[in-house]
């Protein structure tokens, strides 16, 4: 049973986001995975202080709920990550937890060692994001950023369901092609683990 960790990114409890991870987490739990989800506004995490203590060990210093998000993760088979676009990247919630992940940079990079660019990715991950307009570069920025945090945790981007114009809180609900996808993808996701060439 692979165990994934899923996490809710966006401010808004029942934003469009969050409504969308809850029927990938739905679909992933249906397969047989085991999910834990974290909802960051809900935990206390402070931004990365750039105080380098995780020199010594690779863990950060900062004793706060990120200490339990960051054992989740590492312990998991794969991740979820649902963040609207804010400012053409990730909220500020989800970004404070990528920031405090340099840790795991330090940990992988100058503490192992690990070479750059040849790895195997232990992981997969799954992105969701919505934003609300509907340019061609809506989501760039956020897919360079996540594809940068996913790699620190050895996570390779699976898949990303990416949706434009939703802006309102529910805006989602009228799209219910939306909502299957991400129960679709769930399912797929959580399937995924058995067979080593997806
Ligand atoms: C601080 C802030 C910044 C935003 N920046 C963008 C943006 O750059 N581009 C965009 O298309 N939408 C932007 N939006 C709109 C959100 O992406 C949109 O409302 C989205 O549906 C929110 O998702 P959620 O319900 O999961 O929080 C922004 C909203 C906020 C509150």
């Amino acid at each position: 049973m692979p165990k994934i960790v899923a996490i809710h990114g966006s401010p808004r409890r029942n934003g469009n986001t969050s409504t969308l991870l809850r029927q990938a987490v739905k679909g992933a739990r249906d397969a047989g995975a085991e999910v834990r989800e974290f909802v960051l506004r809900d935990l206390k995490m402070s931004p990365c202080l750039e105080i380098y203590k995780c020199k010594e060990s690779g863990r950060c210093a900062i004793q706060d709920d990120f200490q339990i998000v960051h054992d989740a993760m590492l312990s998991s088979d794969g991740l979820i990550l649902a963040s609207p676009i804010f400012f053409y990247t990730v909220s500020a919630h989800t970004k404070i937890l990528m920031d405090r992940c340099q840790s795991c940079w330090v940990k992988k990079y100058w503490i192992d060692k690990t070479p750059f660019g040849n790895r195997p990715l232990k992981r997969k991950g799954l992105f969701i994001s919505v934003g609300a307009t509907r340019g061609r570069k809506l989501f760039d920025g956020a897919l360079l950023t996540v594809r940068y945090f996913f790699d620190v945790l050895d996570v390779g981007l699976w898949r990303s369901l990416l949706y434009r114009n939703l802006d309102f809180e529910g805006d989602v609900m009228k799209h219910p092609a939306y909502l299957e996808e991400a129960y679709r993808t769930g399912r797929t996701f959580a399937g995924a683990f058995a067979s080593a060439s997806d």
